[in-house]
């Protein structure tokens, strides 16, 4: 393959995915089409801008027209799509545009490569970055397994659900060769500050709250992003066509756990004495619909194309908090602007 589109390759995990994909294929001409919104920042891939395959296009994946044009004009042979509204919380309080980006934005990927891809099909990809998020909460015990009927409980996740249902469904209807990979919550450098590891490591550098949501006994899996771009290309790659991959980190935590064990951690870098942190710890009102727990049975991608996390939760972490702590100014500009009125909305 030659030409590849990515969507969302200004954003936290598609940053990774663009600068791998760039780095590891010389020989492709990799397009990184965003729309740089809230989310989006070109900072997070400015090391590899000047590489000779890579171009950035600016523009949004939700119109029809330009859309079109664009994979008129490039003939694009894979699509890795990553482009989202992908904070449940916003999706809370503005449903609407989680169902234009996620689902309408997808459907129109979809179309497009479907009319230049119509009688050929052959080497042709177009890969669907999915979450957990889709198969709803899990009680105390259980795993997500590709099979796991979807049961989505948030906007974000109903819309996610129902972009994977329409990539599935191009797949029947019109043979569109077709992966999806649905994963677990990913953490490291240049995640977006409003998500809960990045905004409690910026709370914790300035004093602030850290607000745990209800009793703080919500269960997550952890994935570092670097593995999680590892999992994508080995999926591009050698993923087989109309298949879905569960992807996570074989690391659940209960967020207060996490939370603690995050202050331990900062405490330590920042040279504070031990328990200074915790102390910023506050309940806070619950997330409406808070799914309980999620845990990713990543058995199939393991046995079937060999990937497993490459660091452990403990240095992966480590690693996040030396990023952030060297990355003041990143930090600074992303904080600045329209996330001083969404925290204070949110958290107020
Ligand atoms: P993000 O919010 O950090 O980045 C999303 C990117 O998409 C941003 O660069 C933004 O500018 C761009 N974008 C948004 N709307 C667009 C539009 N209409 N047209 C073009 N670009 C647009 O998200 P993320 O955390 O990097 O997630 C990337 C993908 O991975 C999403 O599809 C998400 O559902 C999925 N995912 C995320 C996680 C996670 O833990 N973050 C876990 C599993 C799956
Ligand atoms: P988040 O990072 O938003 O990811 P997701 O909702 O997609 O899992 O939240 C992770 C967990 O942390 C989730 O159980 C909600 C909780 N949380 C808090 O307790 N406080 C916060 O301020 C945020 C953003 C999340």
């Amino acid at each position: 393959m030659k030409k590849i589109l990515i969507t969302g390759g200004a954003g936290f995990i598609g940053s990774h995915v663009v600068r791998r994909f760039v780095t590891q294929y010389p020989t492709y001409e990799i397009y990184n089409l965003d729309a740089l919104t809230y989310a989006g920042n070109l900072e997070n891939i400015s090391d590899i801008e000047h590489l000779p395959n890579y171009t950035f296009i600016k523009g949004d994946i939700t119109d029809v027209d330009f859309i079109n044009a664009l994979f008129q004009q490039h003939q694009f042979e894979g699509v890795v799509h990553l482009a989202a509204e992908s904070h449940v919380d916003r999706s809370i309080t503005d449903p609407l545009s989680f169902v234009k980006t996620n689902v309408f934005g997808t459907m129109n990927l979809l179309n497009a490569a479907k009319t230049i891809w119509k009688d050929h099909l052959e080497g042709k990809r177009f890969y669907h970055i999915s979450t957990d998020e889709v198969y709803g909460s899990l009680g105390a015990t259980g795993l997500f397994t590709e099979t796991t009927p979807y049961d989505p409980n948030s906007p974000y996740s109903a819309s996610k659900a129902s972009s994977d249902h329409f990539v599935r469904a191009y797949g029947e209807t019109y043979g569109l060769p077709y992966v999806i990979t649905n994963c677990s919550n990913n953490y490291g450098p240049n995640h977006f500050p409003e998500k809960l590891i990045p905004l409690f490591i910026h709370n914790i550098i300035n004093h602030k709250p850290l607000p745990v949501y209800g009793d703080g006994k919500y269960t997550r899996d952890w994935l570092y992003v670097i593995d999680h771009a590892i999992a994508i290309d080995l999926v591009f790659h050698q993923g087989k066509n109309h298949e879905t991959y569960n992807i996570g980190g074989f690391n659940e935590w209960q967020n207060i756990d996490l939370v603690q064990l995050l202050c331990q951690k900062m405490d330590e870098k920042l040279g504070r004495s031990a328990g200074t942190s915790v102390q910023l710890i506050s309940y806070v009102k619950d997330r409406p619909g808070h799914d309980l727990r999620y845990a990713i049975d990543a058995s199939k991608i393991q046995n079937e194309l060999g990937w497993e996390p490459s660091v452990t939760f403990e240095e992966g972490l480590e690693q996040t908090i030396d990023w952030y702590l060297s990355n003041e100014k990143w930090l600074q500009h992303v904080t600045s602007g329209e996330y001083q009125q969404y925290y204070q909305k949110q958290y107020s």
